[in-house]
């Protein structure tokens, strides 16, 4: 009896210094292992249970077609603590829809929308300590990951998938408070084709998108602003976010058939109607970035990264926008809005979040 006091004493003793050893305000971008992760299996037609796994491994076929031919989706969406101690879960819904519609576009089972709530709602719950206190900033990423597992040598879809949900913390994507980046026009590089993957989020765009992507890093840029791939002659998005500009009291996104459909995009959105601003969601040409006053990459990592500079070398232009070094008021109103909504300091007048318990 003494010595099971002792083994859960200590225990909640090293899980206190664990937890009081991550610097939440500090937490990079990045992968930090939590306790367990949620898997299942689709075989013989239909999908099985959920699974608890403490292993960060996964055993593969090395004839996967997930490794081979590109079967593979994911998703990123975040949950926040609240002031009140609740954690809720940012529109978890459209992540599911876009799973469905990733896989379906390279010819996976699709996931269950049921079965994708379950598996969020009880990675979280299992996961709880490893949420990020409210007034850190930081939140848990929530990746849900689909890919093809069974064995396959020709090029055809595989007759078995593996559905798995991790979680880890992150840290506010802006360390300071929300600070501009400076972003360059990429045009030797696409990372999707019109009828292409684009619209679809796996992993080949984002394998097709690194060239440009490092190759911007390196110039000392935030990202990398891809163009349509037919034309060159309009926005498409800026690397793994969508991209914004704000005129007139009307928030412009570009429309084209190579993006993603950003949740983040499609709230900011609704949240510019109700504060009384027109919306357009239309091709938006290259040129048309000399009209804006302010300008902004939106999506899930950081919400909304204001952009200062937009620099387009093979056509000796550069944008300039936040000339004072600050975001933007419109890009300001905006961005509160939507972080007062998730952290649940604002009330949840659209019913996007859910409140996991
Ligand atoms: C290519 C791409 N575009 C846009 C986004 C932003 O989408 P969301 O707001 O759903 O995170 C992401 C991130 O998921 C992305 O990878």
């Amino acid at each position: 009896m003494k010595r099971i006091l002792f083994k859960c004493t200590f225990a909640a003793y090293k899980n206190k210094k664990f937890m009081e050893m991550l610097d939440w305000k500090n937490l990079p971008f990045g992968y930090v292992k939590t306790d367990f992760n949620i898997r299942c299996h689709y075989r013989n037609g239909k999908w099985g249970k959920l699974e608890v796994s403490s292993s960060e491994y996964i055993d593969i076929h090395i004839a996967a077609t997930g490794l081979h031919y590109g079967q593979e989706a994911f998703e990123g969406l975040k949950a926040y603590m609240g002031k009140d101690g609740k954690i809720r879960l940012f529109r978890w819904d459209e992540n599911a829809k876009r799973l469905v519609l990733s896989a379906e576009g390279v010819k996976m089972a699709p996931v269950p929308v049921e079965l994708f709530r379950e598996a969020l709602i009880q990675v979280i719950k299992l996961n709880k300590k490893f949420v990020p206190p409210y007034g850190s900033g930081a939140s848990l990423y929530v990746r849900p990951l689909l890919y093809g597992s069974g064995a396959e040598v020709g090029v055809k879809p595989s007759s078995e998938y593996t559905f798995i949900v991790f979680v880890t913390p992150v840290g506010p994507y802006f360390k300071g408070g929300i600070k501009p980046v400076n972003m360059l026009i990429c045009r030797d590089v696409d990372r999707a084709a019109p009828l292409g993957t684009g619209i679809f989020k796996v992993g080949g765009n984002y394998a097709a998108s690194l060239r440009a992507l490092v190759a911007g890093k390196e110039g000392g840029y935030a990202s990398t602003i891809f163009l349509d791939a037919k034309e060159k002659k309009y926005i498409d998005e800026c690397g793994p976010a969508n991209f914004f500009g704000i005129k007139d009291n009307i928030y412009i996104t570009p429309e084209s058939e190579s993006i993603l459909n950003s949740i983040t995009n499609m709230s900011l959105i609704e949240i510019a109607k109700s504060l009384g601003m027109k919306t357009e969601r239309r091709k938006v040409p290259v040129e048309e970035l000399s009209t804006f006053i302010e300008t902004g990459a939106c999506g899930t990592a950081a919400v909304i990264s204001p952009i200062g500079k937009i620099v387009d070398p093979e056509k000796n232009m550069i944008y300039e926008y936040c000339k004072d070094g600050n975001p933007g008021k419109e890009t300001m109103k905006l961005y509160n809005k939507l972080v007062g909504i998730q952290y649940g300091d604002e009330a949840d007048e659209f019913g996007w979040m859910t409140v996991v318990e």
